[in-house]
């Protein structure tokens, strides 16, 4: 079988390496394309793979209409958001994550970002410390449960609201879970986000969540830029001259809110919670795995569509 790697952004060569090894071993040909600056580069290089492992790229309809003969594609991370389901459901392929393989890297990020907005974002002055601050998450899977645990150990409380996630399961990780959304909002100095986008999720935060924030409240964003009402997002950092937002995922209006809201928002120049050495090794192994395991065995374990 083929299996296409197509990266725009390239995995580190590490992970390269490594799912070349385990794609041959299986007897199994190996296709890269990396650093990809059209969409026709993907859809000639798709045409004839059985697989395709990708990190964010996107599957649209049309990437799938052009793979005449893919049976499995991998997101090597957590979020889908970027692979067109229905048209791989429609098409009989299947699609899989690779869940928490890339968590903790994306959890350092959230921490280092609380610490980067703390400290003037390292610029001269007078910053804060983190330890005694509270903090929420907002979602507690497999990062959000990384970033309450690093930030349990660097001093903070630590709350978090998942309706998904049982009271206990929070309360045995020291966790405090929050009743609502709102009730943590308006306790936490920082929220750390890390809700998936989905139809529930997409601009979900906004004006109402943020103005609830106590005095300096920051907000982190790991996750995706969709789940920001961004022009509630401009106008609770009007109103509010003392909140702040970090994001990983520049806002579409980034600029605007640099020149708006100077320091008080960073955003970095290109989404960098996965880019170490160990979460493209874990997720794209992994990723080389499950396709491996699915031709061999048929196993679906990590498949997320119908
Ligand atoms: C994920 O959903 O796994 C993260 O957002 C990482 O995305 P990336 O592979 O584009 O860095």
């Amino acid at each position: 079988m083929k299996i296409l790697v197509a990266t725009e952004k390239p995995f580190a060569a590490a992970a390269v390496n490594g799912i070349r090894e385990i794609c041959q071993a299986a007897g199994h040909e190996v296709a890269l394309l990396e650093k990809y600056s059209s969409k026709e580069q993907l859809l000639e290089a798709v045409a004839d793979a059985d697989a395709l492992i990708v990190r964010s790229d996107k599957v649209t309809q049309e990437v799938i209409d052009a793979a005449k003969r893919l049976k499995i594609v991998v997101r090597a991370g957590a979020g889908y958001d970027n692979i067109a389901l229905d048209a791989c459901t429609e098409h009989g392929i299947t699609a899989m994550n690779t869940p928490g393989q890339n968590s903790n890297a994306v959890a350092e990020l959230a921490v280092a970002m609380m610490i980067y907005m703390s400290r003037n974002c390292f610029t001269p002055g007078t910053g804060s410390e983190i330890s005694g601050k509270r903090l929420g998450i907002q979602a507690y899977g497999n990062v959000g449960r990384l970033v309450a645990a690093k930030a349990k150990a660097l001093g903070m409380e630590v709350t978090a609201f998942d309706p998904f996630v049982p009271a206990e399961k929070m309360r045995e990780d020291g966790v405090t879970p929050a009743e609502t959304v709102e009730e943590m909002y308006a306790g936490c100095n920082f929220i750390s986000l890390h809700i998936p986008a989905t139809p529930e999720t997409r601009g979900s935060i906004g004006y109402d969540l943020l103005s609830r924030m106590p005095q300096g409240g920051c907000l982190v964003n790991t996750a995706r830029k969709e789940v920001i009402n961004e022009a509630e997002l401009e106008k609770a950092l009007t109103d509010r001259t003392d909140l702040k937002y970090v994001t990983d995922i520049a806002a579409d209006c980034q600029a605007e809110l640099n020149e708006k809201f100077g320091k008080r928002v960073f955003a970095t120049p290109k989404k960098m919670g996965a880019e170490t050495a160990e979460a493209n090794v874990n997720a794209g192994l992994a990723a080389a795995r499950q396709i491996v395991d699915f031709f061999a065995t048929g196993c679906t374990r990590f498949k997320v569509n119908k």
